[in-house]
């Protein structure tokens, strides 16, 4: 394959190209990311001879089409976004930028190149809030999304599956839960615990920490990618993918899990207002993606002493 990643220098795309790269040698990788706070080119360090870094905006429709071409690509995986619900929250510009025009430019290239196939990663934070009695989210359910991100998202996904139905495109969506592993931004919640925790400061938990999230290892996340490339995209009818393991754990017990492996005392939990709109729960049905042969490797317990270990260096 020759493939464009977007967003390739941020948490979960690093780690995607770091894996293909390792478990495709043979393949072309360009990685195309605009570099923003949340990005770490360094990540790449490792196989900075082996692809092709390429700064610049994925709404920048020239440039994509320049990369398709210029590098025979046959599959663009974008996981370029802004993914921060309080940045959202504060302000939807970036996100409408990246997030909608962008995903909507790498459809015009898709148009234009119809060989071209778009894996379009999501999350399942489009289901909005799930309640504690509530089956887990198939890929059929409404989207009903909370915030902007999310909002933001789902509109991406709109579009990705608007432009299936009228032009075609060969496209599927995942809608992942809730990541975590290294590389991952300082203001998502499991850097913050830890780095808090390293520090002995207070651990801020939004309301009562009892919103429950279905934590998955990152790695898991790229297999399922992996699993999803392998499948004929024309004659499978499936267009969205949900992502997720089937274990949950409420904010403030992955806070405390996190303190018990540093040795640290529960008492720097401190509850701080509730995020505005925060969704009590998520929780995905990923049967469908199973089918394909994709399996959760990763037990949250272990991998969150490696994601611990990570930042502990990071954080030293
Ligand atoms: N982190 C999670 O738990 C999670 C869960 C489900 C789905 N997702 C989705 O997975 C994808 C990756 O998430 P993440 O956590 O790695 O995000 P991240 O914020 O860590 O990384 C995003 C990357 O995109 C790049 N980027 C932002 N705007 C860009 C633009 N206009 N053009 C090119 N590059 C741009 C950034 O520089 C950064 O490298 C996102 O689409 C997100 O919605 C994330």
């Amino acid at each position: 394959m020759n493939i464009i990643v977007t967003g390739g220098a941020g948490f979960i795309g690093s780690h995607f190209v770091l894996r293909h790269v390792a478990s495709h040698p043979e393949d072309s990788v360009v990685v195309l990311d605009k570099l923003t706070y949340a990005a770490d080119k360094s990540f790449l360090d490792p196989i900075a001879d082996q692809i092709t870094f390429v700064e610049g905006d994925i709404a920048d429709q020239a440039l994509v089409t320049k990369l398709v071409e210029d590098h025979s690509i046959d599959t663009i995986i974008n996981f370029a976004a802004e993914s921060h619900v309080d940045n959202s929250i504060s302000d939807a510009t970036p996100f409408l930028h990246t997030n909608v025009i962008g995903t909507q430019a790498i459809i015009e290239v898709v148009k234009e190149h119809p060989a071209v196939r778009l894996l379009h990663i999501s999350t399942d934070e489009v289901y909005g809030d799930v309640g504690d009695s509530d089956p887990s989210c198939k890929v059929t359910d409404a989207q009903r999304p909370s915030s902007p991100y999310s909002a933001s998202k789902a509109a991406a996904e709109m579009l990705v599956l608007a432009a299936i139905r009228t032009f075609d495109i060969q496209a599927v969506i995942t809608r992942c839960t809730n990541n975590y592993g290294s590389h991952q931004a300082d203001e998502k919640f499991i850097p913050t615990v830890i780095r808090n925790a390293l520090a002995n400061q207070p651990i801020p938990i939004f309301g009562t920490g009892k919103n429950k999230r279905d934590w998955i290892y990152v790695g898991d996340h790229c297999d399922a990618i992996e699993t999803l490339l392998t499948v004929d995209w024309k004659s499978d009818q499936r267009k969205i993918f949900n992502v997720g393991i089937d274990k949950e754990y409420e904010n403030i017990e992955v806070a405390k899990m996190i303190l018990d492996i540093l040795g640290k005392p529960h008492d720097l939990i401190s509850f701080v207002e509730d995020r505005l709109g925060h969704d009590w729960r998520y929780a995905v049905d990923s049967s469908q993606t199973r089918t394909l042969g994709w399996e959760p490797k990763v037990n949250f317990e272990e991998g969150l002493k490696e994601t611990i270990e990570w930042y502990k260096e990071k954080y030293a």
